[in-house]
């Protein structure tokens, strides 16, 4: 029976178990403001705070959402790859989590219409002239040509991903940032190649996977991160996201990174969760996140064949040895 304490092996990259930090920007009250930073900066406290974690035993930490292009910086205290300065600063988080036998991973994000103006320069992007929240601004819709510069800034921030050691390159394509907010029917109204269809509305997503596994070759697995219940309300379907899936593995995809808010909520009118609907559906390993971090919870969403990979989220953020305690504490689960 898969356990939490399993290795596994995805396309030549080895795993010692099925534990992962998922993606956390650094802006909880839950961390000392010397975490937090103010300006995207690499400092010692950024470093040592992804090195604690793998020291516990995880054995994939994804790095925080770290923007790939001036115009989608999300939070004014984010990572940046945007140029090949960045590099050397994000090589010691990358050498500090390898060190402790950890595989280093990143996400990688264009903010979109999310971002804090005060971070991008002022004005969003999004797929249309719908903002996101009532308190949010209107973005400006990007045209055709902005959206292949911006696959662009995804596959050289790919490439420097690659140089600075990290070997999962995770695609932030759930949540609501840039790319997210193309496959949502209500955000996204364009009349163009890049809207109307559900092939069309992620077209977006699957041209920067494409773009970035070949970019990546045999030296990064390729991920996307996808999430469904921030559009649910708009019309998105359980079914959306299973085809979504499929295109983003037909990409190049070798890892779907899935975000739930429960990862063990059954789907309305059926039996099963996400999760199994997705491993069913799709030939990639799955991690999956959501309300994992009571670690007899992690243990069976493994065994229900939910996931391959458990990510814990907040429980890692509260507890850096989270991995370490959970390792020793579960009993093998009944499911
Ligand atoms: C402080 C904080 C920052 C987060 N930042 C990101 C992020 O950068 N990228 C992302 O995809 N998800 C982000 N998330 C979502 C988490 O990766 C995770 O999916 C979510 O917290 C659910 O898992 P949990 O219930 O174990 O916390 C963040 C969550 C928190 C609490």
């Amino acid at each position: 029976m898969l356990e939490l304490t399993s290795p596994i092996c995805v396309a030549g990259l080895s795993f010692r178990n099925r534990i992962v930090m998922p993606p956390m920007v650094r802006m909880s009250p839950l961390m000392p403001p010397e975490v937090v930073g103010v300006d995207g900066s690499v400092t010692p406290a950024v470093v040592e705070h992804y090195r604690l974690r793998a020291a516990a035993g995880t054995s994939l930490i994804i790095v925080e959402a770290t923007c790939v292009d001036p115009t989608g910086r999300a939070w004014c205290n984010g990572l940046n790859l945007t140029d090949d300065t960045h590099i050397e600063g994000m090589a010691r988080i990358a050498e500090a989590i390898s060190a402790e036998g950890c595989v280093p991973g990143i996400q990688l994000v264009h903010g979109g219409p999310q971002c804090d103006p005060a971070a991008c320069g002022g004005v969003t992007f999004g797929p249309s002239r719908v903002a996101p929240s009532k308190s949010a601004q209107r973005p400006r819709a990007v045209t055709p040509d902005e959206i292949a510069a911006i696959t662009d800034r995804f596959t050289a921030a790919a490439r420097r991903s690659v140089a600075a050691g990290y070997r999962l390159l995770d695609v932030h394509g759930a949540h609501g940032y840039l790319l997210d907010s193309f496959l949502s029917p209500v955000r996204n109204t364009r009349d163009d190649e890049y809207g109307g269809t559900p092939e069309n509305r992620r077209r977006f997503m699957c041209d920067v996977v494409r773009r970035m596994a070949m970019e990546a070759g045999d030296a990064a697995l390729t991920a996307c991160r996808i999430s469904l219940f921030n559009k649910l309300a708009d019309g998105f379907t359980p079914a959306d996201l299973l085809d979504l899936a499929a295109a983003l593995v037909q990409s190049g995809a070798q890892v779907i990174d899935l975000s739930t808010d429960g990862a063990l909520k059954p789907l309305p009118g059926s039996d099963q969760t996400l999760g199994q609907a997705l491993r069913a559906h799709v030939r990639a390993p799955v991690i999956l996140a959501g309300e994992l971090q009571d670690p007899q919870n992690a243990q069976a969403a493994l065994a229900g064949g939910h996931a391959d990979f458990v990510a814990v989220g907040r429980g890692m953020l509260w507890d850096a040895a989270w991995a370490s305690t959970a390792a020793s504490s579960v009993t093998p689960s009944q499911d």
